[in-house]
């Protein structure tokens, strides 16, 4: 069995995953929640968005933990700019001696909304394309078509450094009198960031700038540097109570 583990806060990456299982079979696993080492699946896939030119810290702090036997596919998914995003992950995981096969890029909708939007029409674009880039990358994979990334120039300092730094943006969320205090925020939140304090919706200092609770949140009341200027985007192709789960 295929073991599909993917991080996602706005869904693009649970899409594609979803893909994944349909046509190659497998079982899915949100990646903050999954806490084995892959031993159990025949292959590992995992579909990751790119963050900052890199990969999420979840998927960072994965990596360490994975079985070094098993074969590992990995799908990443970017809103705009990779930047050597695909052969930072290769080094990164041939550093650590995992069995790393293949590796392939989708372009997906941004959701990195809190500097600078795509208009509308750009996302409707790109989301009507994506089953069929989606598709191509599985052909690819059925047919033995493993492909690596080659050697490139990366901006690890870059990510590094905002890897550092992704924990202020929750400092820079604030709460609106919209708020509804339905908790999904502090459900969805895969860093246990955001919590009740008085009645009222809180932020830790753990932040790791995912920006589900502010795409997510049911009456938008989280805003970014007090501001309500940034759009916000949710993946209309998968359920969105899907987001987060096992399947
Ligand atoms: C903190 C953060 C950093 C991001 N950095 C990049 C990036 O460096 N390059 C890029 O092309 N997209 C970047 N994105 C956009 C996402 O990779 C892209 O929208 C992805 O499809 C989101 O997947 P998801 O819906 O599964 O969470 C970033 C998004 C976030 C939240």
């Amino acid at each position: 069995m295929n073991g599909i583990l993917y991080f996602s806060s706005t869904g693009n990456s649970l899409q594609i995953a979803k893909q994944v299982k349909q046509k190659l079979g497998g079982d899915i696993f949100y990646i903050p929640n999954y806490t084995g080492t892959g031993t159990e699946f025949d292959k590992i896939i995992i579909v990751t968005p790119v963050y900052s030119f890199g990969m999420p810290k979840h998927v960072l702090d994965l990596l360490p933990k994975l079985d070094k036997t098993k074969k590992l596919i990995v799908i990443q998914n970017y809103g705009g700019m990779m930047l050597g995003a695909d052969y930072l992950f290769y080094q990164y995981a041939s550093r650590l001696g995992l069995n790393i096969v293949a590796m392939y890029k989708i372009k997906m909708p941004e959701n990195f909304t809190l500097v600078m939007s795509p208009p509308n029409f750009y996302t409707k674009r790109i989301l009507k394309l994506s089953e069929n880039r989606i598709s191509k990358v599985l052909d690819k994979i059925i047919n033995g078509k493993y492909t690596l990334p080659k050697r490139k120039k990366t901006h690890e300092k870059t990510y590094l450094k905002n890897k550092d730094n992704w924990h202020l943006i929750g400092q820079r969320f604030s709460v609106t009198d919209a708020c509804i205090k339905c908790g999904k925020c502090v459900d969805l939140c895969p860093s246990h960031n955001i919590y009740l304090k008085d009645g009222k919706i809180a932020f830790k200092d753990d932040c790791v700038a995912c920006l589900g609770c502010f795409h997510r949140c049911p009456a938008k009341a989280i805003i970014y540097n007090n501001k309500d200027n940034k759009k916000r985007y949710i993946n209309p192709n998968v359920p969105e109570n899907e987001i987060g789960k096992d399947l």
